[in-house]
């Protein structure tokens, strides 16, 4: 019998692979930083069998209907708004995410953009960097303090909670917002669940942390960055597009909130003319969140075992629903 076929739309490493190659033909995109183009990835999907995927690589109707083949698309992210779930479900094609895996990781970076933003990390590199540090001064670079401070998490996931846990760690008062109230997490890390507006209202740091549907699109536009506090900063390390970008720069141009740390972007990628870069108050990151060498190698490996089961005719480890 011939072997399935799986294409990767990205290069990744041989010792990745090497263990699934005996029972499947593995075809990659021969870069590792740049993306298949759209036409090279509609023709290897014409024929596999299944396809590891990127955020960036778009799985829509017109790549489903020339696909046949194709059983099982592995999206190595957890957010999976690059895929027409609708269409793949109308073909039985399973879709599957790295959930959990990248949890920790992905929560870790979320507190090193909210520090990094609180306490000007970036501009005090700048600083250095220019020359600019001739004397000590009182209020040098000075910033706000995290601890004791309240942050907001709107979007109670696993990763909303992983941040939680770090919050607490810092003697944070925690709120959250998100579609169900999460008790376990009230009783273990002492969150109180409030409305989106009272959490805007109260919160020192808002951090986004939700997945990007309808119902998350531009929820933080003008009118919820009126409702922040002043002094208030936003961490999104969501999907850029839960923003309404012109209205965060309005926003953070009229001091309605204080900074911003954000590690994703309306449109990706962005380059050093996006206008929120003129801010000296925004921090940004070119979408690292999961990027540590041991998550970003479990979350391909996750992808592979996906695949793999479902060709072999069992259940995904980790379907999107
Ligand atoms: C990254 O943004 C992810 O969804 O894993
Ligand atoms: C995503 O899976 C999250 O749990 O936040």
């Amino acid at each position: 019998m011939a072997k399935g076929k799986i294409y990767i739309t990205r290069n990744i490493p041989n010792d990745i692979i090497q263990p699934f190659e005996d029972a499947f033909e593995i075809k990659m995109w021969k870069e590792s930083e740049t993306p298949v183009p759209r036409d090279e990835l509609l023709r290897q999907t014409q024929d596999a069998d299944g396809l590891v995927c990127m955020l960036s690589d778009a799985i829509d109707e017109e790549l489903l209907s020339q696909s046949p083949q194709l059983k099982v698309v592995a999206n190595d992210a957890v957010g999976f708004d690059n895929i027409d779930l609708k269409a793949a479900n109308d073909r039985n094609v399973v879709v599957t995410n790295t959930p959990d895996v990248l949890t920790d990781t992905t929560a870790d970076l979320t507190f090193a953009l909210l520090m990094a933003t609180a306490r000007r990390v970036v501009e005090a590199r700048d600083y250095v960097l220019d020359d600019k540090w001739q004397n000590w001064a009182p209020f040098l670079l000075a910033g706000q303090d995290i601890h004791h401070k309240t942050i907001g998490i709107v979007g109670m996931g696993r990763i909303g909670e992983a941040v939680a846990r770090r919050a607490k760690g810092f003697d944070m008062n925690i709120l959250y917002h998100n579609r169900s109230r999460k008790e376990a997490a009230e009783q273990e890390l002492g969150a109180t669940y409030v409305s989106f507006d009272e959490l805007l209202r109260n919160s020192d740091y808002v951090v986004a942390l939700l997945p990007l549907n309808k119902d998350s699109e531009k929820l933080f536009n003008a009118s919820a960055f009126k409702q922040m506090k002043s002094s208030a900063i936003f961490i999104n390390v969501s999907r850029g597009k839960t923003v309404d970008e012109t209205a965060l720069y309005k926003a953070l141009k009229d001091g309605d909130i204080h900074a911003a740390g954000l590690d994703v972007f309306e449109t990706e990628p962005i380059d050093s003319t996006h206008p929120l870069l003129e801010l000296e108050n925004v921090v940004c990151l070119p979408h690292i969140g999961s990027a540590s060498y041991e998550t970003r190698w479990e979350m391909l490996k996750l992808c592979l075992d996906n695949i793999k089961a479902v060709l072999n005719g069992n259940d995904a480890l980790t379907p999107v629903k």
